[in-house]
Order: C-alpha cells, then sequence, then structure tokens
C-alpha cells in the first residue's frame, strides 16, 4: 500500500455531487491481463492497470517467477505496463515465497498457474488473506492431479507444480476466481477442462483468454478450453473499474441534486447489477456503451440522484453484485430501508463484510440488523455520523464514507488508508465532487 493516505479521514455531509469523473482501471482486469500476458509468447502492453496495491501484487509475484515488467504512471490512478512473457512454460522457479498481499485474486488465479508448472511454489498473503477459504481452488486443483499444501484449507499455499488433466467441474460456490483458477490451470492441462457454474459470474477470464487468442468454448452456461494453446501478445486497455464507480454511483443516486458522469468505465454485463438496482431504488441511471476493446464493452455512466425507495436483493442478484454489496448498505443511510440476502460469502472477503459492515454503519447512526447470510439497514432520519473502523477492508473504508455523506455531522473513517488496495485517491476525488 502506498504510505499517501492518512489512517483516519474525517467526512463532511455533502449538499450536492456534480462532475466527470474517472476511477483507476479495472481490478479484476487488470490482474487476469497481466497473468495471461506473462504466459504470452512477447511483449504485450497494458493500458489504464490499475495502480491499486492488489493489483501491484500481481505484478511483484510475476516477476519473481522471472517475467520482466515494466511500469509507467499515467494519469486517474492507472499504469502503462509492458510485459515481456514467457510463453507457456517459460515461467521459472521463483527464489521467494510469493506474496500476494491483501489479494485473494492474486493468490487464487496464480494457483491455478502454478499447480502445472514443472516446479514447486509457496504463496502466501496479509493476515486478513491468510483467514480467507482457499480449499475452494485446492479441491478443483487436485481433482486435475495438482497438489496443493494449505494451513487447514487457509493460506499459506505450498504447489507442488504436476503434470495436470482436463477436470468437468461444477463448483460449489458461485465465485469467478474459483472458475478462473480452474481455467488457468486448464491451459496448463492435457485435454479439455471444463466448467459449468451454479450462477453466472464475472467472465473477465474467458473474455480474455479469447483476446489472447485461446479458442474458449462457451456454450449453455459451460465453458470449456483446450490445454496447450498458445497465447500472442497484445496491445490492451483496461476499463475504469465499476465496482469503484459504484462508490460514486451510489452517492450520486442518494445526495439530493447530484448528478455524476464516471467515464470510460468497464460495462461488461456480468458487471453492472449493481446498476439495474439503483434504478429500481428510483435513480436516474444511463450508460453508453463505447467500445469493446479486449471483448470488454466500456462507455460512460451518468447518474442523477431520484427519491429512492426501500430495496431488496436476494440469492439470484447476489453474484453479480457481490463487491457492490457493502456500498449498497451504505445507502440506507440516506432514506432507503436495504435488505441482502444470500449473501453470506462476504463473511469470507477482505473482512466479514456482514459484521464489519454492521459495527460501521451503526457507529455513523444506521439500524442494522445482521443476518447470518445478509443484514437489513435502515435510519431513523438523518444520522448523526460518528466513528467507523474500516477493519482493513477498502470497500468498507469507502462504503462509510458514501454513508457518512448524509450525516447530520461528520464521520470519521478509521483505518481509511486501506482504500489504496484498490482506489488510490479515493477521498480526494470525493472532495472534488463537492457543489
Ligand atoms: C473477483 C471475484 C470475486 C470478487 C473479487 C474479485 C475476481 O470474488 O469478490 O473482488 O476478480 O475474480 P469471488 O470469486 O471469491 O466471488
Amino acid at each position: 500500500m502506498s504510505g499517501a493516505a492518512p489512517t483516519w479521514v474525517t467526512v463532511a455531509p455533502a449538499r450536492r455531487l456534480r462532475g466527470r469523473v474517472r476511477v483507476p482501471g479495472d481490478k479484476s482486469i487488470s490482474h487476469r491481463y497481466a497473468l495471461l500476458a506473462a504466459l504470452a509468447g512477447g511483449t504485450s502492453t497494458i493500458a489504464g492497470y490499475s495502480t491499486g496495491a492488489d493489483c501491484r501484487s500481481t505484478l511483484d509475484c510475476l516477476r519473481a517467477l522471472g517475467v520482466e515488467i515494466d511500469e509507467s504512471a499515467a494519469a486517474n490512478a492507472t499504469a502503462t505496463v509492458t510485459v515481456t512473457g514467457r510463453g507457456t512454460a517459460g515461467l521459472s522457479p521463483p527464489a521467494r515465497v510469493l506474496d500476494a498481499g491483501n489479494s485473494g485474486t492474486t493468490m487464487r488465479l496464480l494457483a491455478g498457474i502454478l499447480a502445472g508448472q514443472p516446479f514447486d511454489a509457496q504463496l502466501t498473503g496479509d493476515a486478513s488473506l491468510r483467514r480467507r477459504p482457499m480449499r475452494r481452488v485446492i479441491d478443483p486443483l487436485e481433482r486435475m492431479g495438482g497438489r496443493v499444501e494449505a494451513n487447514d484449507g487457509r493460506p499459506p499455499l505450498r504447489i507442488r507444480g504436476r503434470p495436470l488433466q482436463g477436470i468437468t467441474y461444477a463448483p460449489p460456490v458461485a465465485s469467478a476466481q474459483v472458475k478462473s483458477a480452474v481455467l488457468l490451470a486448464g491451459l496448463h492441462a492435457e485435454g479439455t477442462t471444463r466448467l459449468r457454474e451454479q450462477a453466472p459470474t464475472r467472465d473477465h477470464t474467458e473474455r480474455a483468454l479469447e483476446a489472447f487468442g485461446v479458442p474458449v468454448d462457451r456454450d449453455d452456461g459451460a465453458v470449456a478450453i483446450v490445454g496447450g494453446a498458445p497465447l500472442h501478445p497484445l496491445r490492451l486497455s483496461v476499463p475504469g473499474d465499476p465496482s469503484s464507480a459504484a462508490f460514486w454511483a451510489a452517492a450520486a443516486a442518494a445526495v439530493p441534486d447530484s448528478d455524476l458522469t464516471i467515464e470510460a468505465v468497464g460495462l461488461n454485463p456480468t458487471r453492472t447489477a449493481f446498476l439495474d438496482v439503483l434504478r429500481r431504488a428510483g435513480a436516474e441511471v444511463e450508460m453508453h456503451v463505447t467500445n469493446a476493446a479486449g471483448g470488454e464493452p466500456g462507455g460512460d455512466l451518468r447518474i442523477r440522484s431520484g427519491s429512492l425507495r426501500d430495496v431488496a436483493v436476494g440469492p439470484a442478484e447476489v453474484p453479480g453484485l457481490i463487491d457492490e454489496l457493502p456500498v449498497l448498505g451504505a445507502l440506507a443511510a440516506h432514506g432507503p430501508a436495504v435488505e441482502v440476502s444470500g449473501a453470506a460469502e462476504l463473511r469470507h472477503k477482505e473482512s466479514d463484510r456482514i459484521t464489519a459492515l454492521a459495527a460501521g454503519l451503526r457507529a455513523i447512526g444506521i439500524r442494522v440488523e445482521e443476518r447470518p447470510d445478509g443484514f437489513r439497514a435502515e435510519r431513523d432520519g438523518p444520522p448523526p455520523g460518528g466513528a467507523a473502523d474500516a477493519a482493513g477492508d477498502h470497500r468498507l473504508a469507502m462504503a462509510f464514507a458514501v454513508a457518512a455523506l448524509a450525516g447530520a455531522g461528520p464521520s470519521v473513517i478509521e483505518g481509511a488508508r486501506v482504500v489504496d488496495v484498490s482506489y488510490p485517491g479515493f477521498f480526494a476525488v470525493l472532495d472534488s465532487l463537492r457543489a
């Protein structure tokens, strides 16, 4: 994490929010482009790469695997990254333990790539990541013939590279990280690797594999690849992260008389379910898809405030907006009651996002009923404001900031520096949008 952001930040109530904003490059897509570029036979250039700490962890791990990577800073918390790919069989045994930091995506996707290498590797992470469940990737990788040792199903992981065979697999959890780990292992496996998900999750890995020249069979809700295909180097551009845009979208929807445009943001349909919820609640949401570079639709989003109605999100919708549920809870500070069910997965994120979200929203003055698989949040008039602890979780820090905008008085976000995981500069942007 960069040391730029302070450990606590005071967030004043907002009168209204106006303006145009660009958000950092999409975190999920940045990871995937870097990983696939490392496996390609030649040099790829990735513009718009996220400068968040998570995506930096992926680059650091790849460097430890012998991949040459150059970075040059660009505007709006993005970088242009040049990756000299080593080919699918060209990674080197790491001389040190690979550190994924706070990033579950780095750990789970790399585990898929490393399972089929002709060497051993160890993967660890920070205290939060070391608490997160890894059995969900270990099980399918072992079915493919891999060997992964863990600490009671949690990191650190010791991956003993082995020849792999393709499998047909139905993950027991709806998780794009699990799907991606298995598909990436499938690149190095003999024969076909096929997955059928219980509910659709973000499909960036499928789109990125196709962009790098790997045939992907997507038929009837299943996805399959055949191992051994070469990856071709590419010039790529990462759209803005819709999960970062969600904080501005929610704030613009909820703060009266607001009008925000978020430019050049990713609008992949597997990531836009939160916008549907905002519309359902009564916000005006305009979406203009203007390009589809790398197979990823992107464009501008304009959000105007409305008088918001109560909203409920249930199990069918959850996989499509799992990362937006904290900021959805924050909407309750502004008026509508918010109810979420079927989201027990939230307990396995960077924090227990049900308990820690409830604690922070209550500190600001919102009533929250915590449930095993979700929560109900509502307010009794404008919340007084208070001190909310981000609990080491970037999305909670930003969600509490959005809740704080509705306060009768200011709030303090403790541990606010953690926003650097996905959105360096978040609080400065917030101040620039006040009108
Ligand atoms: C991600 C998938 C989701 C999401 C995470 C990023 C990805 O996790 O919460 O922030 O890039 O594949 P799960 O796959 O565990 O649901």
